[in-house]
């Protein structure tokens, strides 16, 4: 508050020299700027790692001595520079102001300092902290990581800065994208599932800057499962497609049977063909042998499985023991329920 405040509110400029004076008087204990008592320091300061602080004491001509001090040790005193780190500087030295300036402020700066001076054989000193900022910055990370299904993972993000910041881990495959899987550097899995896998993004957050953010891609195997193998009708002398789908991770590999024989690219008139969970047993020109039950078995590192498909001709009702016949055996139970009933009536 400036003298013209005071002139328009002297009760409120009272209060504020009550209150300073209540707390304020110890020698040694912070002084804000606009204080009336020597010397006068100003508030905090707050820079970046890399920046530079300009610490600023207000003095009057009655004051004889001045000096600056980190912790205990003298940087300048006068226009004598003690310090041998010449990062620091003096920036002035006048009737009114004695100011240092520190280039390229790193964390091990921070701290007190503190302005001393001597005014009428009376010392006083006042005390300003530096306070030394640093953006977030992700400092260790889990690397890319592969594991079976039901085994647990622990991914860590650690991460530095200043203030502290916060980490966060979001599941980025995940259907909700915002959600939150761990407010913590370690994310914990337990019994991990095929639709845990995919990237994590760990964000390190404090409000000195843009938040850091890293990816972790988990990878997790798990044993074919053969989601697609439909029975197939094709009429001689016709190309003849079977298909047989498998999610597996890693990649399944296929393997076609008939009955107990391997069949094999090469084999007069088919051809085998296998890419990504998809594989195809073509038939170029279907003859009345190749009719019969095909076996499909798709097998990757943690084991494997299989699926019959049938090929069959024109006429032929082979659904393999499946949907069509399961609606004719249930409208088989509703004919001899209704027949039955009309016996009763
Ligand atoms: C202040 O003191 C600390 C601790 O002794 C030291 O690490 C740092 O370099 C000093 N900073 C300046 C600007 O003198
Ligand atoms: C200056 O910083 C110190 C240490 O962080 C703190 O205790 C003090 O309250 C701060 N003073 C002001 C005026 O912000
Ligand atoms: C990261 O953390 C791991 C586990 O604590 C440790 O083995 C590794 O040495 C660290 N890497 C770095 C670059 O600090
Ligand atoms: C298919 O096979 C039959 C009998 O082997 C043959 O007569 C016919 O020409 C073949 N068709 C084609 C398009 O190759
Ligand atoms: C198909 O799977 C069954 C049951 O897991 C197994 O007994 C059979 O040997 C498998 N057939 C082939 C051709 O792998
Ligand atoms: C096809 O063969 C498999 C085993 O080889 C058998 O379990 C299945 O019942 C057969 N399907 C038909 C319709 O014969």
């Amino acid at each position: 508050m400036g003298v013209g405040g005071c002139l328009a509110l002297p009760w409120r400029c009272l209060v504020v020299l009550c209150l300073r004076l209540l707390f304020l008087v110890p020698a040694g204990v912070p002084v804000r700027s606009g204080d009336a008592t020597f010397p006068k320091a100003m508030d905090n300061v707050t820079v970046r790692q890399g920046e530079s602080a300009t610490l600023r004491c207000t003095v009057d001509e009655r004051v004889t001595r001045v000096a600056w001090l980190n912790r205990s040790t003298i940087l300048y005193a006068g226009n004598d520079k003690w310090s041998i780190d010449n990062r620091v500087v003096i920036l002035s030295n006048t009737k009114t102001q004695y100011s240092i300036k520190i280039h390229n402020v790193d964390i091990y700066d921070e701290g007190p300092y503190t302005c001393s001076v001597q005014t009428d054989n009376h010392p006083k000193t006042s005390r300003v902290h530096l306070i030394v900022q640093v953006p977030p910055q992700i400092v260790n990370i889990s690397s890319d990581i592969t594991v079976n299904e039901g085994s647990s993972v622990t991914l860590m993000c650690l991460a530095f800065g200043r203030p502290e910041p916060t980490v966060t881990w979001r599941h980025l495959s995940g259907k909700v994208r915002q959600t939150f899987v761990s407010e913590d550097e370690y994310l914990e899995i337990t019994g991990i599932t095929r639709e845990q896998s995919g990237e994590y993004e760990c964000s390190a957050v404090n409000d000195v800057a843009v938040p850091d953010v890293r990816k972790v891609k988990v990878t997790v195997n798990y044993p074919p499962y053969i989601s697609n193998a439909k029975n197939t009708g094709a009429s001689v002398g016709q190309k003849g497609i079977l298909q047989c789908e498998a999610s597996a991770v890693p990649v399944a590999e296929f393997q076609w049977f008939k009955e107990d024989t391997r069949l094999a690219n090469g084999l007069e008139g088919v051809r085998i063909e296998s890419k990504g969970r998809l594989s195809t047993l073509t038939f170029f020109n279907v003859s009345e042998k190749d009719y019969g039950n095909y076996t499909c078995v798709a097998t990757n590192q943690l084991g494997n499985t299989n699926a019959s498909i049938i090929l069959y001709g024109p006429g032929a009702v082979h659904d393999g023991g499946n949907a069509a016949s399961r609606v004719a055996a249930g409208l088989c139970l509703w004919a001899t329920l209704l027949a039955r009933l009309l016996l009763d009536f």
